[in-house]
Parts: structure tokens; C-alpha cells; sequence
């Protein structure tokens, strides 16, 4: 891939986009206030040459207060810079970062479902939003502080060698120490350490989310946060790797480091007292002692200019592993759009000779599967679970793509459609189903945002909702909870059915969609289906034999292959599975969860 060959600050400034500009004003800006806020230091030597040169006759020194004042001038037009530097920088970052999260949330959404399977939801979010925070700092502070040392650094050089190139040397050897235990800390097998450090982190994130997700189950079973083991085990693996990294590697180069930089003058001890003999025999003493006041008090710098290489490096290293974590998110596979969408025409689902193995699946989920279900006819997919029924239904709307065969909607392959108008034309209730939080009416406008007052009631009374919501106090305007906790599970499943139905879809798919749902209601719902949505095709799936038995034709699935394609009498006659499936319901056993089907007055359909 091109991006692997980038440095990681390429690779971010390409996020930043028209923001890239600013980016390198601030830090142009902030290398200036550098240079600048030396000055004093430069002002503080040349005050001392003066009074030296003059004493003890210190009323001769005249130009003293005007040292003063253009050290006081050239520190604030540093720090006014610096400020203005860290506001472009800041402005970038923020840009860059937000750029980030929204690639990264536009490109997930074109990826299979499958990916979502072994990327879990919290690792995703975590993965886009802490890495894109990581990038932040870089950009908005170590690249500025980066740029702004380097400067700094080849300044001091400069001035080194401009007034005692010994006494420079002696203030570079702290440099130098530092700078070395910085390696130790960081290069070879202690980078390795930082990176499984940082891996167990994302497990610990993983493994929470998890066990919050799984609370309820937790309580159920009277089980506490240490019965979890997996997240227990997450967060005693990354109190581990903390304590070592932060023990065991940082500890000791981490105090040489302080106590040189902090203590950067003490190296110029000695060789003071090496060079204050030769400077007494030459007689330029004065030159000296003014020097060595100099590097004694610009020694101070260098303390503050090493904490800002580490801040940065640490910087530079957390957003490397930011940038893979984001690219992790990047890189997932992607749907691949045709070049040319084709027009379909009708709403005939075809399953043409389909096969399909999930990644990673040993067995296939389907294998040779053929099956017709004509406009506006009624098909319900059957058979024992695991049987492969979800994974058909879900290759229809391309949450997946077929191994081999193909999967035709109107008499195109789903492959050759444009991904957004098979999205429309194809409405899906899920097995697993999903309210927003906001009122019942956004909710359902999520099927169709231009949707009316009038549609969304319309399509509430075909799924039977209407009556539930309206007794709600405040109706349609009632609050969902996050993930639709404050309604029952059937009322969850008839809102998601309507809100289904308001996309106007071609193929409706229903998942054990009303398996919550009564069984007289369930039939009221499949009554309205067949009455007023007569020519959409509908694909149902469900456990209930009332609500298989009324469709036009039964779709018998078992360990992947069809083992039967009929109506309800053929299938009784011929067929031992659906035999087996609908006497164990009717006799009273298995799934069946309310009267006889033959009490429900409108359950009997033609
Ligand atoms: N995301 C997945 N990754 C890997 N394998 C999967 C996945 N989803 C389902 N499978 C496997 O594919 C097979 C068919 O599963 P599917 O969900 O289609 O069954 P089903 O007929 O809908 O069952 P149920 O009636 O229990 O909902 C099963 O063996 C299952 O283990
Ligand atoms: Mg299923």
C-alpha cells in the first residue's frame, strides 16, 4: 500500500486535508519564539560583560536598563508567538483528528458485517476515538515542541562555539546522557515492551466493554466482576505490563536522565576550574568569569528543552501506534461496488446455486441453495437452528457476499446493484433489533427521514404498533432509551417491523421478527402484510408454525442445504423435517408459545 512507505507524520498530515497550511505556520511560528526566547539569555550575558568590564565603577555600565527592556521585549514576542503558533497547531489537530473519526466511521460502513463479528463494536469506537485523541496531541503540541527544540538545539550550538566552545561542550555532555538514556528507554526490545503494553490495553478496553454490555447476564447468575474472567484476566495482564514497563524499564534511565538535565551546570564545574588557570595567565579573566556566568545560567535551558524532546518522543511514539490502530480500521475489507450499477426490474428474489462459508468457518453455512420467490408471493424460511436461515436472508441485502452461486433481486445480482438503492429496495428486520434512543417517531423516520406524521402511523397500524404507542402518555412522542430498554420486547419488534415498512421496500426480510410478539397479534400483523402491502415480497422467517403454514410456499433448511421447497400440505406429506417440526409445535411441545393456531380467528390464512 502507498501509505506503508509514508512516515506516520505524512501519513497524518494527509488527514488534516486543507489544514496541512496551517499546520506548518504554527510550526514555523513556533521555531521563531525559540530564537526568541534565547534572547534574554544573550541579553543576561552581554549585561555581565558590561558590569565586568566596568567594575567596581558600576555607574559607568549605561546600556544596562536597555538590556533589560529588549529581554523583556523579546520574551513577550516569544511567548505571544508561541501562543499564536500552538492556535494554528491546535486548529490542524482538532481538524485532523475529527477528519480521522469521520474516514474511519464512513469506511466501517461499507465493510461486510462479518468484520464486525471479530471487531467488536466497543474495540472499533475505541480504536477510532482514543487513536484520533492520540493524533491530537501530536499534531496540536510534540510537533510543535519538536520543530521548536530542534531550533533551539542548533541555536545552542551556534552560541556555543560564538562564546566558549569547552564550557559549551561540558553543558552538551548532560545533552548528550540524556539523549542516550532516552534510547535505552525506548529503541529495541524495550519499543517491543511498549507495544504489548499498549496491545493490553485494547484487550482491557475489549473485555470491559464486554462485561458492561453483559451486566444484566452477570446479576442473573449472581456473579461479580472477578467471575469474568476474561476481563479480570484483561486487567491483571495490563497492571502487569504497566508496572514492568513502568518499574522495571523506565525506572533507572528515567533518574539518570532527571538528575543530569536538572543538574546540567554541574558539569561546568570542572571545567571551570581546568580552564581558570589558562584564562589568569592570558589575562582575560574578566572574558572568562562573564562566560562561565553565561553557560551557568543558560544550562537551565537545556533541562527544559530535553523535558520537551521527551514529551515529544513519547508523543511521536503513542501516535505510531495510534496511526496502526487507525489503520487497523482503515484497512477493514470493504463491499466492492460495481463500476456499472444495473437496473433491476420487479421484486423476484432468486437464490441461484448459492454457497457460502463464514472467514474463518471450517464448514459452509450454505451450500448449493436454489430457490425462487415470485413478486409480491410470501416464502418462509424454516428449519432446525443453526440451520443457515439468518445467513440466506442476510445475503440478500449484501451483508455478505456469496462463496459461489448468486443471489439475484429482480433479476440482478445483488453484486451489480448500487450498494444504497439495494439498501433501499431491500428492508430488514433483524434477529437481533436495534431502537435508537430519541422519540418513537425518530425511531421510526430511520426507515425513511421525509416520512409524514400520517406515513409513520400508517405503517404503526399495518405492524400493529399503533395501539401501544397511543396509549402511551405522550404517543408517538414518547422517549426511547438507548437501545430500546423501556419498551417490551414484542413492542420493540413491531416498531422495528413498522419502521421497515416506511422504506416502501421491494423484499421485505423478517428475522424471528415476531417471535415476542402474541400469537393473535402476530397473525393481525400477517393479515395486514398480505392485505395492504400485497406487492412486496416477503421473506419470513420464523419458528412459529401459525406464522409458517399461511405462507405461499416453505423453504425447509437444514445443516446448510435446502431439503424442501413447498406448500404446507405438500411439505406435511412429503417431508420428514417440517413433519417433525410442526407435530413437536402442535402437540405441545418445542417453540410454540400460545393457543392452537386454529383458535386465532384470523390466524388461518389462504
Ligand atoms: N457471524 C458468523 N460467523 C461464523 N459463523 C456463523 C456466523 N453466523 C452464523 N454462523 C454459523 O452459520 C450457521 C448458520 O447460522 P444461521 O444464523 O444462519 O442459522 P439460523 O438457521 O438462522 O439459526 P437460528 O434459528 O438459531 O437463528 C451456523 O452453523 C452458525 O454457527
Ligand atoms: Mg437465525
Amino acid at each position: 500500500m502507498k501509505q506503508k512507505k509514508k512516515s506516520d507524520v505524512a501519513v497524518l498530515l494527509d488527514y488534516a486535508g486543507s489544514h496541512r497550511g496551517l499546520t506548518f505556520l504554527g510550526l514555523f511560528l513556533s521555531a521563531v519564539s525559540m530564537l526568541l526566547s534565547m534572547a534574554p539569555y544573550i541579553c543576561i550575558w552581554l549585561v555581565a560583560r558590561d558590569l565586568i568590564a566596568v567594575a567596581p565603577d558600576w555607574t559607568r555600565a549605561q546600556d544596562i536598563a536597555q538590556y533589560g527592556w529588549l529581554s523583556f521585549a523579546f520574551a513577550v514576542a516569544g511567548i505571544v508567538l508561541y501562543f499564536a503558533g500552538l492556535m494554528c497547531t491546535h486548529l490542524a489537530a482538532f481538524r485532523t483528528a475529527s477528519n480521522i473519526r469521520k474516514q474511519g466511521v464512513a469506511h466501517v460502513m461499507n465493510a461486510p458485517l462479518g468484520w464486525f463479528d471479530a471487531n467488536a463494536s466497543g474495540l472499533i469506537r475505541g480504536r477510532l476515538d482514543a487513536a484520533a485523541a492520540d493524533t491530537e496531541t501530536l499534531l496540536a503540541h510534540n510537533l510543535a515542541d519538536i520543530v521548536g527544540t530542534i531550533t533551539l538545539f542548533i541555536a545552542m550550538l551556534v552560541l556555543m562555539f560564538v562564546f566558549d566552545w569547552r564550557m559549551g561542550c561540558a553543558c552538551l555532555l548532560a545533552a548528550v546522557i540524556s539523549i542516550l538514556t532516552m534510547f535505552a528507554m525506548m529503541g529495541g526490545k524495550n519499543a517491543q515492551i511498549m507495544a504489548e503494553y499498549q496491545a493490553a490495553q485494547d484487550r482491557m478496553t475489549k473485555a470491559g466493554t464486554e462485561y458492561v454490555r453483559g451486566i444484566p447476564v452477570v446479576k442473573i447468575f449472581q456473579q461479580t466482576v472477578y467471575s469474568f474472567k476474561a476481563f479480570q484476566q484483561a486487567i491483571e495482564e495490563y497492571s502487569a505490563k504497566a508496572e514492568h514497563y513502568q518499574a522495571d524499564v523506565c525506572r533507572t534511565p528515567q533518574s539518570i536522565n532527571l538528575s543530569v538535565t536538572e543538574g546540567a551546570f554541574v558539569f561546568l564545574v570542572p571545567a571551570a576550574l581546568f580552564l581558570a588557570p589558562g584564562a589568569l595567565a592570558t589575562g582575560s579573566f574578566a572574558g572568562f568569569v562573564t562566560d562561565f556566568a553565561f553557560y551557568a545560567v543558560f544550562s537551565a535551558i537545556i533541562s527544559t528543552a530535553l523535558a520537551r524532546i521527551m514529551f515529544a518522543s513519547s508523543g511521536i511514539m503513542l501516535a505510531g501506534t495510534a496511526l496502526g490502530r487507525i489503520r487497523m480500521v482503515m484497512e477493514a475489507p470493504e463491499l466492492k461496488a460495481p463500476e456499472r450499477p444495473r437496473a433491476p426490474q420487479g421484486s423476484r428474489v432468486e437464490f441461484r446455486d448459492v454457497s457460502f462459508t463464514y472467514d474463518g468457518a471450517e464448514t459452509p453455512a450454505l451450500s448449493h441453495v436454489s430457490f425462487t420467490v415470485e413478486p409480491g408471493q410470501t416464502v418462509a424460511l424454516v428449519g432446525p437452528s443453526g440451520g443457515g436461515k439468518t445467513t440466506a436472508a442476510s445475503l440478500i441485502p449484501r451483508f455478505w457476499d456469496v462463496s459461489s452461486g448468486a443471489v439475484l433481486v429482480g433479476g440482478v445480482d445483488v453484486r451489480d446493484y448500487d450498494m444504497e438503492f439495494l439498501r433501499n429496495s431491500v428492508a430488514v428486520v433483524l434477529q437481533k433489533n436495534v431502537l435508537f434512543s430519541g422519540t418513537i417517531l425518530d425511531n421510526l423516520r430511520w426507515g425513511n427521514e421525509e416520512a409524514t406524521e400520517e406515513q409513520c402511523m400508517d405503517a404503526c397500524k399495518k405492524a400493529c404498533a399503533h395501539d401501544f404507542v397511543m396509549n402511551f402518555p405522550k404517543g408517538y412522542e414518547t422517549w426511547i432509551e438507548q437501545g430500546g430498554t423501556n419498551v417490551s420486547g414484542g413492542q420493540k419488534q413491531r416498531l422495528c417491523i413498522a419502521r421497515a415498512l416506511l422504506k416502501n421496500p421491494k423484499v421485505l426480510i423478517l428475522d424471528d421478527s415476531t417471535s415476542a410478539v402474541d400469537t393473535a397479534t402476530d397473525a393481525r400483523i400477517r393479515k395486514a402484510f398480505r392485505e395492504e402491502v400485497p406487492v412486496v415480497t416477503k421473506i419470513i422467517i420464523a419458528q412459529r408454525v401459525s406464522a409458517i403454514e399461511s405462507a405461499d410456499r416453505i423453504l425447509v433448511l437444514d445443516d446448510g442445504k435446502v431439503v424442501g421447497f413447498d406448500t404446507h400440505e405438500h411439505l406435511l406429506e412429503n417431508n420428514d423435517i417440517y413433519r417433525e417440526i410442526y407435530q413437536v409445535q402442535t402437540q405441545g411441545g418445542g417453540d410454540f408459545d400460545g393457543p392452537t393456531p386454529d383458535a386465532i380467528p384470523e390466524g388461518k390464512e389462504a
